[in-house]
């Protein structure tokens, strides 16, 4: 759709800014306190696993299937909690290990283990000359940082609808022994919210890695989090591995982050039976077992998927109409001028919006001037460069449904004022 700012005259534009400045005025002068930054669970969200609380009392018996929940020991996770997060991830509890709290914690410590130690065998890659990651963007800022903070180059690919460019992806990936991983979210996607297509599945499983220390990153994070009528489905990695001929080649992690407590729940990452040994090891080294009581704490009020589904099914019906308010404030406020664009997601906790090029540092500086906190612009791109700063991640789960209509409404005259202004700014 054209843009209507582009298409108006000098003095349009000059009236256009005129009446938005006064109704950015009006604003300030409300004294907002408003906050669409981070991706976290509402009150109401956390509230749902509170029955959870009650599950561990001093009379439940602190054994699961002959590991002891109250003393060291079972360093891989509980086999009642392994059954369940295989279950979610649609691999055999011998493939998972559960550890810890946060997902983003394993990935953390895989990369390290690569850097300092080496994968399959292979030299570590502190010792490798430079090390380069492929970072689908926009994407997660916090994987990004995982791999920026130990001196990796992080390499931007393109994201498309369907998933990340494969092409690039295939490219980098078979030519360049340096290369060695990407991160993925392939489900709901943090921010675009789109799920990976059966092909793109399909080409990340088929690859031929130039290094043979090189994973695929599959940060499932939103595995069992859609919210719309119809879940998206994704084609099971492992599966598709398999069926490719190839093995050794994905890590996949998730937690009961947003399912239950975001950092009191429990973190699980699944590999094949070469890689899982050797996470087991280096895990070994770290800690001498996981937070065991908590896992119990999971098994027994989720038990298993129909009874994570059933769960998230509360969960959906507090986002979803948060997710519609996005959608009506948005289409309703920025439909006709063509000035962006935002993605429709079915689930995740996130909606990627587009403005003009060059808008998007000045939309959420002009948020936070009116009072309402956003992710900063170019945070979902590696080193917080977005090559063309149009980019800005929408968080819609943690505000009221009424906070989040007064900050889409801040949001549509902040657009459309900077649009304006850089429309203004070609016309003269
Ligand atoms: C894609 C993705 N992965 C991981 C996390 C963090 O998960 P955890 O709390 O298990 O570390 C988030 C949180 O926003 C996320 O969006």
């Amino acid at each position: 759709m054209a843009n209507a700012y582009e298409n108006m005259t000098a003095v349009e534009l000059d009236r256009e800014i005129e009446s938005l400045e006064r109704q950015a005025d009006e604003i300030r002068a409300q004294h907002l306190a408003l906050d669409m930054a981070r991706g976290k669970p509402s009150d109401e969200q956390t509230a749902l696993a509170r029955p959870m609380l009650d599950v561990l009392t001093s009379s439940t018996p602190l054994e699961d299937g002959g590991a002891f929940v109250d003393n060291y020991g079972t360093p891989e996770g509980l086999p009642s909690a392994r059954r369940l997060a295989g279950e979610m991830l649609g691999v055999s509890a011998d493939n998972v290990v559960v550890s810890g709290s946060s997902s983003l914690n394993l990935m953390h410590d895989l990369v390290t283990h690569g850097f300092t130690n080496g994968v399959a065998g292979n030299k570590p890659w502190c010792q490798q000359g430079e090390v380069k990651w492929l970072c689908p963007a926009p994407g997660y800022d916090r994987h990004f940082a995982v791999t920026e903070h130990l001196g990796i180059k992080n390499i931007p690919v393109a994201m498309c609808e369907d998933g990340p460019d494969m092409d690039m992806v295939q490219h980098m990936v078979e030519s360049d022994p340096a290369v060695k991983g990407i991160w993925c979210v392939p489900k709901y996607a943090n921010p675009t919210g789109i799920t990976y297509s059966d092909e793109v599945v399909r080409r990340f499983a088929s690859l031929r890695p130039a290094a043979p220390d090189f994973r695929i990153y599959w940060d499932n994070a939103y595995c069992v989090h859609g919210f719309g009528e119809h879940d998206d489905v994704l084609l099971n990695i492992f599966d598709a591995i398999a069926e490719a001929g190839n093995d050794n080649l994905a890590y996949e992690f998730a937690s009961t982050a947003k399912i239950t407590f975001p950092s009191s729940g429990m973190a699980f990452v699944a590999a094949s039976d070469a890689d899982i040994a050797e996470i087991r090891a280096a895990f070994a080294v770290e800690r001498v077992s996981a937070e065991k009581l908590s896992q119990l704490a999971h098994a027994l009020y989720l038990k298993d998927l129909a009874g994570v589904h059933a769960h998230m099914a509360k969960h959906a019906a507090v986002v979803a109409p948060r997710f519609a308010l996005v959608e009506e404030k948005l289409s309703s406020g920025l439909g006709e001028l063509g000035i962006a664009t935002w993605t429709h997601p079915h689930g995740g906790y996130f909606v990627s919006f587009d403005g003009p090029e060059g808008s998007a540092k000045a939309i959420v500086s002009l948020m936070g001037d009116l009072g309402v906190k956003l992710t900063p612009a170019g945070a979902t791109w590696p080193y917080g460069k977005d090559p063309r700063d149009t980019n800005i991640r929408i968080a819609p789960t943690y505000p009221s449904l009424g906070e989040l209509g007064r900050a889409l409404d801040v949001f549509v005259v902040a657009t459309k004022l900077v649009s304006a202004r850089i429309a203004r700014g070609r016309a003269a």
